[in-house]
């Protein structure tokens, strides 16, 4: 949990366990973060992980803008006392920051969602469960509240083509005692990403990152449908009998225990409510990838429009935030349909090369909504106390953190993703107190100065 005063508590259990020689397997800072997860990973894992889209200038941009606001610290205010504390939906948070939605993070570290779950209870922040997990919501549920009863969880969407799926989805969210409902709005298609174009690596085509759907019984409904109008149609596709194919389909068959019968044989973490859902080995052949492909086909409709938005209030009484949001624009439309957050965000530049920072946009948005009754959060390229406290001044009410988590993830599981965080917040809480502040409710730009 994080405590009153966190930072000096962190620093003194740091320097404590260098005084038995003990150095932290997480590093304190990004760039070494970086650098030691890199190692840690295959080529396919960094490459999706850590990539962005295009040539990487929009990851430049969100660097840049941040950079762009120095601190300007006030003395002589007592600041001996200071809380992190934040409230967003009914919810007390014990700092304004959430683990950001990740996809396919076992490519960093087996389980990933289940260890990330558990670092995020620990540390009494909500995790946003990702729509493209490698883990079934409700496993990941059930990880959190074992390490604390009513640990905060959001689930993230992403508006499949079929609405059979994404009503699943939202009650199975509902279900699993999701605080909020998470829309990602930036990402109807995948933007392009040559770190994995270059390997030609695509997660999900080998079922990593595609657990929510065949964790699903309304996916397999859509699935078994297609099979069925292919089979009458004698439409079946022609596959090519390669090496690499046979590889790819070990993994689909790997990754979907639903299929496989590995649930049954009780593999940790993996709760999908499919148990006995095991099946032969022809079976799994032909059901797994006629499920990849499937995803591939529904995952997400480039349709999308407001229209749709606006139908979401039939579908769920959760808060909902829109996340991809970056023009004034648009989020005075999220505020005129009643819309209960949005996220400020580039996707982490993943999406659209040279596209506006997070930063920047941050600006627009405040000045455009920030006296409105939404919640603004901002995502992409936050990485140290110092980046979440710029964007708290600029007027955001929480911040997400993506590959910082991940990092820490690949370097040292659940405790690694809860260290990467927890030194976030530490450096939050120190910077909060010596720039003259107590409470992160306190801060607005005059704590900031724009420079040329
Ligand atoms: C490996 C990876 C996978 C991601 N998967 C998702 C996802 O499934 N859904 C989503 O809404 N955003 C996803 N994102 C975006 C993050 O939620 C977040 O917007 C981004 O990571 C923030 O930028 P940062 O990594 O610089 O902190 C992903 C980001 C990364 C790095």
């Amino acid at each position: 949990m994080v405590s009153v005063n966190f930072g000096r508590s962190r620093q003194n259990d740091v320097y404590t366990a260098g005084v038995h020689g003990r150095t932290p397997t997480v590093p304190a800072d990004f760039a070494e973060l970086e650098r030691r997860a890199r190692a840690k990973m295959s080529r396919r894992a960094w490459a999706y992980i850590a990539g962005g889209a295009g040539e990487g200038r929009t990851m430049t941009a969100n660097r840049r803008a941040l950079d762009s606001w120095a601190i300007v610290p006030r003395v002589l205010r007592d600041v001996s006392e200071r809380s992190l504390q934040t409230e967003l939906f009914g919810q007390t948070l014990s700092a304004p920051v959430l683990f950001a939605p990740v996809g396919a993070g076992a490519l960093a570290y087996p389980d990933a969602d289940v260890h990330i779950g558990r670092a995020a209870a620990e540390l009494g922040v909500p995790y946003i469960f990702s729509n493209q997990g490698c883990a079934p919501m409700e496993g990941v549920a059930d990880a959190m509240e074992a390490v604390k009863p009513g640990a905060p969880r959001w689930f993230q969407l992403y508006w499949s083509t079929d609405d059979r799926l994404v009503d699943s989805l939202i009650r199975r969210a509902e279900t699993m005692g999701a605080a909020a409902l998470t829309v990602t709005l930036d990402t109807t298609m995948l933007g392009w990403r040559p770190q994995d174009l270059n390997l030609g690596s695509l997660p999900f085509a080998r079922a990593e990152g595609i657990d929510q759907y065949t964790s699903d019984p309304s996916f397999w409904e859509i699935v078994a449908e297609r099979m069925r109008d292919a089979a009458s149609t004698g439409e079946t596709a022609k596959q090519e009998v390669s090496l690499g194919a046979i590889k790819t389909l070990l993994s689909i068959v790997r990754n979907m225990p639903e299929l496989s019968g590995i649930l049954s044989t009780g593999r940790k973490g993996r709760s999908t409510g499919l148990k006995g859902r095991s099946s032969g080995l022809k079976e799994r052949v032909t059901k797994g990838p006629a499920a990849v492909q499937t995803f591939l086909d529904i995952y997400s409709r480039p349709s999308l429009d407001w229209d749709d938005i606006a139908s979401l209030r039939e579908k769920t009484t959760l808060p909902i935030v829109l996340k991809g949001i970056l023009h004034p624009d648009d989020a005075r439309t999220a505020v005129e349909l009643g819309i209960d957050g949005i996220i400020v965000s580039n996707h982490g530049g993943r999406q659209i090369d040279g596209e506006i920072s997070s930063t920047d946009a941050l600006v627009d948005v405040v000045d455009a909504v920030g006296e409105e009754d939404v919640k603004i959060l901002i995502d992409s390229g936050f990485y140290t106390g110092s980046d979440v406290f710029k964007a708290l001044a600029l007027g955001a009410d929480a911040v997400c953190i993506g590959r910082p988590h991940m990092y820490g993830l690949a370097l040292n599981g659940a405790d690694g993703a809860r260290d990467a965080v927890a030194n976030i917040l530490a450096e939050l809480d120190l910077t909060l107190g010596l720039s003259g502040h107590t409470s992160v409710a306190d801060l607005d730009r005059s704590a900031l100065k724009h420079l040329p």
